[in-house]
């Protein structure tokens, strides 16, 4: 059965081009509830260990680079079929391929700098939403 929680980061340029707002309406009017969130900088380090699963591709090292590079929004959202609807709410990887409407349609300004970030299963979804949160900081 589907579960009911992903994970989600605003990145770095979308947090620094002003769109913190705009894309937590969206994320509320898809019917998503905030059930954690705090607004933090990831170090080098601890990016390269979220994104771990992509250590052995060639966008690994930007990658790290720039989800260190400024603060992000992190937070975990609570939906039925959490994980696939915040995957179609967002849209694709990259922006010139996302839907019309899509937060990365919206506010992506290219692959590497794709606004958002969702979790894509509901084991990752746990795994990273305890990567970022207390038991205590959700609720
Ligand atoms: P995310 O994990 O951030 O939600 O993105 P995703 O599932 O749609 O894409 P994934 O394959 O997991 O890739 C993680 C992030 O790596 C960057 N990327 N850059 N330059 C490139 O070709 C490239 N490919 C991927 C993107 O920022 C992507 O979100
Ligand atoms: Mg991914």
């Amino acid at each position: 059965m589907a579960g009911n929680r992903t994970f989600t980061m605003i990145k770095p340029g979308a947090v620094r081009n002003g769109h913190i707002g705009a894309i937590l309406a969206h994320i509320n009017k898809g019917g998503f509830k905030i059930v954690a969130m705090k607004y933090t900088q990831l170090s080098k380090e601890k990016a390269g260990e979220f994104y771990a699963v992509h250590k052995e591709r060639p966008f690994y090292g930007e990658l790290v680079d720039f989800m260190s590079s400024g603060p992000i929004i992190a937070a975990v959202l609570e939906k039925a079929n959490a994980v696939e609807d915040f995957r179609t709410l967002i849209g694709a990887t990259n922006p010139a391929e996302a839907a019309e409407g899509t937060v990365r349609k919206l506010y992506a300004t290219s692959i590497g700098e794709n606004a958002v970030h969702g979790s894509d299963s509901d084991e990752n979804a746990n795994i990273e939403a305890n990567f970022h949160f207390a038991g205590t900081e959700m609720y």
